[in-house]
């Protein structure tokens, strides 16, 4: 029987999401890889617990995390089931849908049919009544803003999501789609992008749009999937990390310049008496925009250390200059 930490809100911030009444933890956790039925229940069940007994309040899911698509939500309705459910209005929980789920033309991208489909779906996966955010997961060429944004609201308003969020959205379409839910009377709580030392793109119009339409900012894959850690400093691929294991981190990545440039990084962080991780997670949290720092952890030591980026002092004038002339240097 769990019994959540009495301690567990003494030590993390939460962030205001944009202009709406919601706080975030400053880290989440998403559930993207080690939390799928191919990996080891226990170990993903701790890691789960333990955020949350850390303050963690956000938990991130999609319909397709896994492997195999489905598993991870299945996985966090047993949890519900079993540790969580005494909690569930400590929680946020989201999922998402934009990515193929399912055949035909009814289970990718953006329409009303496949978006209400599953999200139910995702409801019965997870054992939840509703979620907290239910995003559009990528923005969909074909299918008009209005319908994708319609279904986004009409989600919010049946009661399957308390809140609609939009994930990989450039600038321009973040801003009509932020248009578009606010006229509907959903206004859009949150934007969920990938941003790192390593990927900058939101700093190209995307930030200052979030900024003036109230809109939070969510950022995954702060550590690069693992490259803004120890893991990878020394060129080799520890066995069982994502790099040996993911085809969406594939080891040619690992370039000497890349090597270099990490390491550079690594440097500074040392000098700090602190980690490459706790480095580039101070480096997100230093930004007004950034409402939660969204990381994955495959153990409870890769969470609590990156836990770690929340204390000590936060990065100077000085540090941040030498981090632009790293960051510049090639790949
Ligand atoms: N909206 C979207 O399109 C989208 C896309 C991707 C992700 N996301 C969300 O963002 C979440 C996080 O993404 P992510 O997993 O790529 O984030 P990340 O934090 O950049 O990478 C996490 C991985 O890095 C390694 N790691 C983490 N901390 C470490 C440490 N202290 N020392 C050494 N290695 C460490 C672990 O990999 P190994 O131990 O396995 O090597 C861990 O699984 C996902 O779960 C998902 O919720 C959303």
């Amino acid at each position: 029987m769990y019994n959540a930490k009495e301690d567990r809100y003494d030590t993390m911030h939460y962030r205001r999401s944009g202009k709406s009444g919601v706080k975030l933890p400053e880290l989440s956790l998403g559930l993207w890889h080690n939390f799928g039925s191919d990996d080891d229940a226990d170990a993903a069940e701790s890691i789960v617990l333990h955020a949350f007994d850390r303050g963690i309040t956000h938990f991130d899911l999609a319909n397709n995390y896994g492997p195999p698509p489905g598993s991870a939500e299945s996985f966090f309705g047993a949890m519900m089931i079993k540790n969580l459910r005494p909690f569930r209005d400590e929680l946020i929980v989201s999922s998402k849908a934009g990515y193929g789920m399912w055949p035909g033309p009814y289970g990718d991208f953006g329409s009303r049919k496949y978006l209400v489909a599953s999200c139910d779906q995702s409801l019965a996966r997870m054992k939840l009544d509703y979620v907290d955010i239910f995003y559009h997961h990528r923005p969909d060429p074909d299918t008009p803003l209005e319908e994708t944004m319609g279904a986004l609201d009409y989600i919010v308003r049946s009661g399957r999501a308390l809140y609609a969020g939009i994930s990989n959205y450039g600038p321009d379409d973040a801003l009509r789609a932020i248009r578009i839910l606010r006229e509907l009377g959903t206004p859009c709580l949150i934007h969920q992008g990938n941003y790192s030392m390593l990927n900058r793109w939101v700093e190209d119009g995307l930030l200052d749009v979030l900024d003036r339409e109230g809109v939070g900012g969510i950022w995954y894959s702060p550590l690069a999937q693992g490259l803004l850690t120890g893991r990878y400093l020394d060129g080799s691929i520890p066995d069982g990390s994502r790099a040996s294991r993911s085809v969406f981190l594939k080891p040619e990545r690992l370039t000497p310049a890349l090597l270099a440039k990490l390491n550079a990084l690594a440097s500074i962080a040392g000098d700090r008496g602190e980690t490459l991780s706790r480095l580039a997670i101070k480096w997100l949290l230093r930004h007004r925009h950034t409402t939660s720092v969204l990381i994955g952890a495959s153990s409870v030591a890769q969470l609590d250390e990156n836990l770690l980026a929340l204390e000590g002092a936060g990065l100077s004038d000085a540090e941040l200059n030498k981090i632009e002339t790293i960051l510049a240097m090639p790949e």
